[in-house]
């Protein structure tokens, strides 16, 4: 059975790809898709989303939300996703969005599902899911995984102790990982396993597909090279979150204890995670440490060619 999911989502060029790699895969049924602003403003994230769904052919409902966080404006990483938020790679324009506010929208979806029926994914600042959750959090119940691209154990990419989605929103990730729930989380210190080199594009390009897989790979190859890898690749991380869904024999997972520093100061949006059991508290977080590489490239491939 094809699991309901919800994609909570601020493309972005690897959001882009990972809602391809969602949308080309029979394991999920993606009845909803919700937007914040992030990478890119709310306007360029809504039309990216539209353009991403709409070149996939798929009907798939989209709901804007969030255009800044709870406690401040978001701040934009343009100089990874370009001014427009998808490196410049020009889609067609996509179906309008649906009608409501995205936190509406995910608290309808919800409560119209029995219980741990629905597969939550945030992608991006997680602001649109903690005002759902905050306003109804009973809801919870209705939750079958939700699974996060966020955080860090080691070092930040937008301050040297943050990560951008958590350091673009820290109090609504402190509400999601006060659910009770166990968050699957895929960290950059995951995502930086998922390493794309010129070669990989390469690799990759070798495999022929529809509008999508070519637009994939021209986001590819217009992302820059990350100075952390020498200038020699970067990381793709969202992919990795809907992967967990799809292909969990793609990683090695292991339970930690988390919370996100939500102080002013340059600590904010660290997330400090517990990976050791130090302070032998419950865990919150089914923390992604290992992936295959190698599998999972075969799998973006293998999910989004044939998309149209
Ligand atoms: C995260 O930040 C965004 O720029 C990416 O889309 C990803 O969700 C990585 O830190
Ligand atoms: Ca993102």
């Amino acid at each position: 059975m094809p699991r309901t999911t919800i994609i909570d989502c601020d493309p972005g060029t690897d959001d882009a790809i990972a809602l391809w790699l969602a949308l080309g895969s029979p394991e999920l049924d993606v009845k909803l898709i919700t937007v914040a602003g992030g990478n890119v403003g709310l306007d360029r994230t809504t039309a990216n989303a539209r353009a991403v769904v709409g070149l996939a052919g798929k009907a798939v409902p989209i709901v804007a939300g969030a255009e800044r966080s709870l406690m401040a404006p978001f701040r934009a990483e343009t100089a990874v996703h370009g001014n427009d938020g998808l490196g410049g790679v020009m889609l067609p324009e996509g179906p309008p969005l649906a009608p409501g506010i995205a936190a509406d929208a995910i608290r309808d979806l919800l409560r119209a599902s029995p219980p741990a029926s629905v597969t939550v994914i945030g992608l991006g600042p997680v602001t649109n899911l903690a005002l759902a959750f905050a306003a109804e959090p009973a809801l919870v119940d209705r939750v079958q995984d939700l699974v996060l691209m966020s955080g860090a154990w080691s070092e930040g990419n937008i301050t040297p102790a943050a990560e951008f989605n958590a350091w673009n929103d820290p109090e609504a990730l402190a509400i999601l990982l006060n659910l009770g729930l166990k968050v699957a989380i895929a960290t950059l210190d995951l995502t930086f396993q998922a390493r794309v080199t010129p070669a990989v594009i390469e690799a990759l390009a070798a495999r022929e597909g529809g509008a999508c897989w070519r637009a994939a790979l021209a986001i590819l190859r217009a992302l820059p090279m990350s100075r952390r890898m020498n200038g020699q690749g970067f990381p793709l991380h969202d992919p990795c979150a809907i992967a967990w869904v799809i292909a969990p024999h793609l990683f090695g997972v292991k339970d930690a204890a988390a919370e996100v520093d939500c102080t002013p100061g340059p600590s904010r949006g660290r997330t400090v995670i517990d990976r050791w059991n130090r302070l032998g508290r419950p865990a919150n977080l089914a923390l992604m440490e290992t992936l295959d590489a190698p599998r999972f490239f075969d799998l973006l491939a293998a999910r989004i060619a044939p998309l149209p």
